[in-house]
């Protein structure tokens, strides 16, 4: 097995695309994930030779609220600790870039069952004693329909 290398900032949209559509997401297609990384504050990938096995991300306003999405292996490489070394790179990121002595939060919305995963790494499941649960809302945009890749669909994540 060759060693595998934490890298920052360094995601390609069809990596981002391929991973997620890897790891059971929903196919994103390209001009949507060029603006989505385009507009995220930070990534962190995981490198195996020149093969991007692992990535994750930040978004958020880079001050109060930091948010992780993305965190997703190849099934293959799972199970190795790349997962972890991805988040802690991605927590790391956020408190070295915060303003220094500031509260601030980094938030998720765990896939189902992955919650430990998250609690090994000091994140706590919501709801709890002072805040109700995590929310979304999914809506369609107006218009056309981005312009499919024809890779596959996903679980709709
Ligand atoms: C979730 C995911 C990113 C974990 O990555 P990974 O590289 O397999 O995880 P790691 O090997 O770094 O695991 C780190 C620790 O978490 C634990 N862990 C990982 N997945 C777990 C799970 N589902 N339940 C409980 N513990 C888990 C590991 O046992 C390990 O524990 P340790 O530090 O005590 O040894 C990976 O399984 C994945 O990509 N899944 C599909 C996509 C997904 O669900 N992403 C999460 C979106 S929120």
């Amino acid at each position: 097995m060759e060693d595998i290398i934490i890298v920052d900032n360094n995601l390609k949209p069809e990596d981002f695309i391929r991973l997620r559509l890897e790891a059971g997401f929903m196919e994103t297609p390209m001009e949507q994930a060029e603006k989505a990384l385009a507009n995220g504050l930070f990534t962190a990938s995981a490198l195996c030779g020149d093969k991007i096995v692992g990535m994750g991300r930040l978004i958020g306003d880079g001050a109060m609220y930091w948010y992780i999405q993305d965190v997703a292996v190849m099934p293959e490489y799972q199970g190795r600790g790349i997962g972890k070394a991805i988040v802690t790179r991605l927590i790391s990121y956020a408190e070295a870039n915060s303003l220094p002595g500031s509260k601030a939060s980094i938030g998720l919305i765990a896939a189902k069952g992955k919650e430990p995963f998250y609690e090994k790494m000091g994140f706590t499941k919501h709801p709890h004693d002072i805040s109700g649960a995590g929310m979304t809302r999914k809506f369609i945009a107006p218009g056309n329909e981005p312009k499919p890749n024809g890779l596959g669909l996903g679980n709709g994540r």
